[in-house]
């Protein structure tokens, strides 16, 4: 992962001076120039008489649904923690570890504010004892740019010294998942707990816990400030809102598109520039490896939640990787079972030998298909997180719609 220790902003310093892009600092909003176009009115309205249920059913009516990727209703879960008494808190997943993902260092590094004033309605409308924002380490630039604010916040007295904490990941893709983030917050080794309880319930210190996504509450932000129909006005193919691809691989502008939620992949490679030069398309990941790959010919899909369903995939974050006919499915699901074997938290059997054992024999030059369905059968009932039950889904898939290369 070539993790480099960020901890400190004179080390982010050095290593600006050091030529690493990564840690570039990029001109982004700051509070006063978020202020100025009426940021954080409508938190201080809240604060002073608001209705959490009325905020909630806007959130409802927008139709905004998790952004990590499993696409829960936002608002419903504000109505599961408030069902427990407190104290509660709110924890931002920000690990943003889903290879091909990236939308939600696009948003931190262009409008930071818009996701804090976002989780502080979020924290208001739960009334949360403290906020926790669960950062990936591999993002320097982020991690100053809201040490910086979140002080400007204190400064203001937007919110109390201490209510908002910075905590720092350390590259572990299982981190993410939110359970393992709890741990991970609570100083223990990341992994994922069994539910139920869910987090709702029994969450960060034992206590009931909100967990967001960033980009999520970036737009829990904007409806509140613009009303639902930003999200509930926007209909394509039968489906409502919008997404923001990441779009990498063989295209000409790889980056983050803000599309409709019914766009096809055609749109979004159209939107990505087309195809790189040369490189004819074949097939693509919609949304992370746990997602597969689909064949070119599937291009009348929406790739929103819900439809892939059906196909034996699902959009998640919205990581879209194009591939051409210079790669081979074979080679991309090998890489993905890989990824999973790396990063399996070796809790459970299932997952911890069953991807070691998939990249043993997806590795022959020809697929033992019996035998792979069968510990893909195994993975999928028995794994005790996604990681484990979603890992299969690149072998099946490859399978079904590549099997000529298998
Ligand atoms: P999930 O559907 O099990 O849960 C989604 C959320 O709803 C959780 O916060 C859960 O606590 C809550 N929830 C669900 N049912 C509930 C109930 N009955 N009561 C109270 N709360 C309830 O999905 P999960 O496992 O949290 O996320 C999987 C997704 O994460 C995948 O779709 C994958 O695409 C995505 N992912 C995203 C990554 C990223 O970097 N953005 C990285 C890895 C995976
Ligand atoms: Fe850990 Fe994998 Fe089991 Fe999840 S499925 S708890 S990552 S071993």
């Amino acid at each position: 992962h070539n993790h480099i220790d960020f901890a400190t902003p004179d080390k982010v310093r050095a290593a600006i001076a050091a030529g690493d892009t990564h840690a570039h600092i990029p001109d982004y909003e700051g509070i006063a120039a978020y202020r100025d176009g009426g940021g954080y009115k409508v938190l201080q309205a809240l604060r002073a008489k608001g209705d959490w249920e009325a905020v909630q059913d806007a959130v409802l009516a927008s139709g905004l649904r998790g952004l990590g990727g499993a696409g829960f209703p936002s608002g419903k879960k504000w109505g599961f923690v408030r069902a427990n008494p407190g104290p509660r808190y709110l924890a931002v997943n920000g690990d943003e570890g889903e290879p091909g993902t990236f939308k939600d260092r696009f948003y931190l590094e262009r409008q930071p504010h818009l996701f804090l004033e976002g989780m502080l309605i979020a924290a208001w409308a739960v009334e949360a004892e403290r906020c926790y924002i669960y950062m990936r380490d591999e993002y320097p630039a982020v991690l100053e740019i809201l040490r910086c604010e979140i002080k400007a916040l204190e400064d203001a007295s937007l919110v109390d010294k201490g209510y908002v904490e910075l905590r720092r990941g350390a590259g572990a893709y299982i981190c993410g998942e939110e359970s393992a983030m709890i741990e991970s917050i609570e100083g223990k080794r990341g992994l994922p707990r069994h539910r139920p309880p869910y987090v709702a319930q029994v969450g960060l210190f034992g206590r009931p816990t909100l967990v967001h996504n960033i980009e999520t509450l970036h737009w829990v932000a904007k409806i509140c400030r613009e009303g639902p129909e930003i999200l509930s006005g926007i209909e394509k193919n039968g489906r409502k809102g919008l997404r923001s691809y990441s779009v990498s691989g063989r295209v000409a502008k790889p980056g983050v598109y803000l599309l409709p939620a019914g766009s096809t992949i055609t749109d979004i490679i159209e939107a990505a520039g087309g195809m790189a030069e040369g490189h004819v398309f074949k097939a693509y990941q919609p949304g992370g490896p746990s997602s597969g790959l689909l064949p070119a010919s599937m291009n009348d899909v929406p790739l929103d939640f819900d439809t892939l369903q059906p196909h034996g995939s699902f959009i998640g974050s919205a990581a879209v990787v194009v591939l051409s006919d210079r790669d081979r499915a074979r080679d991309a699901a090998l890489n993905m079972l890989r990824f999973f074997e790396d990063e399996s938290c070796g809790q459970c059997t299932p997952c911890r030998v069953g991807c070691e054992k998939a990249v043993k024999l997806m590795q022959a030059e020809r697929w033992d298909q019996p035998l792979l369905e069968e510990l893909c059968q195994a993975m999928a009932d028995a794994s005790i997180c996604g990681l484990g039950q979603a890992a299969p889904n690149p072998i099946r898939l490859t399978i079904r719609h590549f099997a000529d290369e298998v």
